[in-house]
């Protein structure tokens, strides 16, 4: 029997370790022939994942780790690369499935060469829909493939979203748990430092994700991540807070019906869902005990204390190019949130600084013109974060 080719981009963070675990227990390089592993920065993860699953290729984005990436693979006969043009390479190559895991903007190019190269993109890097949208979804169908998202939230949707009845879908409803400031004060959340936006309550996850969970950004990028994956209108898009995180989806028919998507958070579920498509394999994840669990709780999300709900919503309202600007501006100041330069509640006031200044519009749009407005929006949330930057202890 021919192994199945997979590539795994980002395979060194959180989805892409669990991607690996999920593979591992599938009979790993016996069971598939793994065809190209990229990381960041991480060169003894990305080591010994390499050594483990014999891949093609192996990259290493950052030039400067490439020596100790030869050094720790020296005498293994694997074939290393370093540098973004050779992440973006390692996902156009040769494959069956592909997973996109790299975090924020940084994997649009090489989600777009996955995207474009055919064979299912399993995709967790949201961004990628986020900022290019329509652009990247038609690389996704030049390409020919099948898109299976990855996100928990939308892994769930695309499972019980019966696209034969569209007229009968009444709204799309994704869950969030609300994070570690859920019932904090405003004032508290104003001197909130990294490592208590970090702290999610649930989910294990990446750094940038986590503290996105805890200013429901993540949210916000996963209202424009649905807006984009299903024909609904915007506004047929709600989000509930529910703390327990073991409902990830729910869909509203017409006759008054809501399917529930659930599932323990855990990140191997929707990873194996989409490795397996259209056939569901087994995956690690421990399995729910609803007596243990005893209740689900549900409450309405507070866009005073998290206003980046109403910004994604105002940004798909504006179309074009404004999602765009709201994801580049959110990664400059979460990048100086996490650098203390700025405090929480700054980060929403950036993005929303950001929005207003540069007012982008419903117009038609390409690649070329998202890397451009990625670039403004950084580039204005960078400065405003200088203008209002803050003395942290
Ligand atoms: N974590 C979750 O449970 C979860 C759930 C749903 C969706 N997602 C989405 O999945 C994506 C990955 O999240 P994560 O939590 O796994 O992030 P993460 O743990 O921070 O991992 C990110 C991966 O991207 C690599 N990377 C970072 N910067 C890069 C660059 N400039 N070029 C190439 N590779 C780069 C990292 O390499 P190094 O670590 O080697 O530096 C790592 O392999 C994000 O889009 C996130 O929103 C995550």
């Amino acid at each position: 029997m021919t192994r199945r080719r997979v590539t795994l981009m980002g395979s060194t963070g959180s989805v892409g370790a669990n991607a690996v675990d999920v593979i591992r227990r599938r009979g790993g390089a016996e069971a598939y022939e793994v065809v190209a592993l990229t990381g960041g920065r991480n060169v003894a993860l990305l080591a010994e994942q390499a050594r483990e699953l014999r891949p093609e290729l192996t990259v290493i984005q950052d030039e400067a780790a490439y020596p100790a990436l030869q050094e720790a693979l020296a005498g293994e006969g694997l074939r290393l690369a370093a540098g973004d043009e050779a992440v973006e390479a390692a996902g156009g190559m040769p494959a069956d499935w592909r997973l996109a895991a790299i975090v924020g903007a940084a994997g649009l190019r090489p989600s777009v060469a996955a995207a474009r190269a055919g064979g299912v993109l399993a995709l967790a890097n949201k961004e990628c829909l986020v900022a290019a949208g329509e652009a990247f979804l038609a690389a996704v169908a030049q390409g020919g493939g099948a898109l299976i998202p990855v996100d928990s939230e939308h892994s769930a949707l695309f499972q019980i979203f019966e696209g034969d009845q569209l007229k009968a879908v009444d709204r799309l409803i994704v869950t969030a748990s609300g994070g570690p400031f859920r019932s904090w004060s405003r004032e508290r959340m104003e001197a909130a430092t990294p490592e208590q936006a970090a702290a999610h309550p649930n989910w294990s996850m990446g750094l940038k994700i986590s503290v996105d969970s805890a200013s429901l950004f993540n949210k916000a990028l996963e209202v424009i991540e649905a807006a984009r994956l299903f024909p609904v209108r915007p506004d047929q898009i709600e989000v509930v807070v529910h703390p327990q995180s073991v409902v990830h989806a729910m869909v509203g028919y017409a006759d008054g019906s809501v399917l529930a998507h659930l599932g323990a958070p855990d990140m191997r579920t929707p990873i194996a869902y989409a490795l397996g498509w259209p056939e569901r394999i087994p995956a690690p994840t421990p399995k729910l005990d609803f007596a243990a669990l005893s209740r689900l709780d549900f409450e309405a999300p507070d866009e005073a204390r998290f206003p980046a709900l109403r910004l994604a919503r105002e940004a798909l309202e504006a179309g074009g190019l404004a999602p765009c600007a709201l994801n580049g501006a959110k990664e400059a100041a979460l990048e100086a949130f996490l650098e203390r330069r700025i405090g929480f509640l700054d980060m929403a006031a950036a993005v929303e600084a950001t929005l207003e200044a540069l007012a982008p519009g419903g117009e038609a749009y390409d690649l070329q013109d998202v890397f451009a407005m990625d670039a403004r929006a950084r580039r204005f949330a960078a400065d405003w974060t200088h203008d209002h930057r803050r003395a942290f202890a």
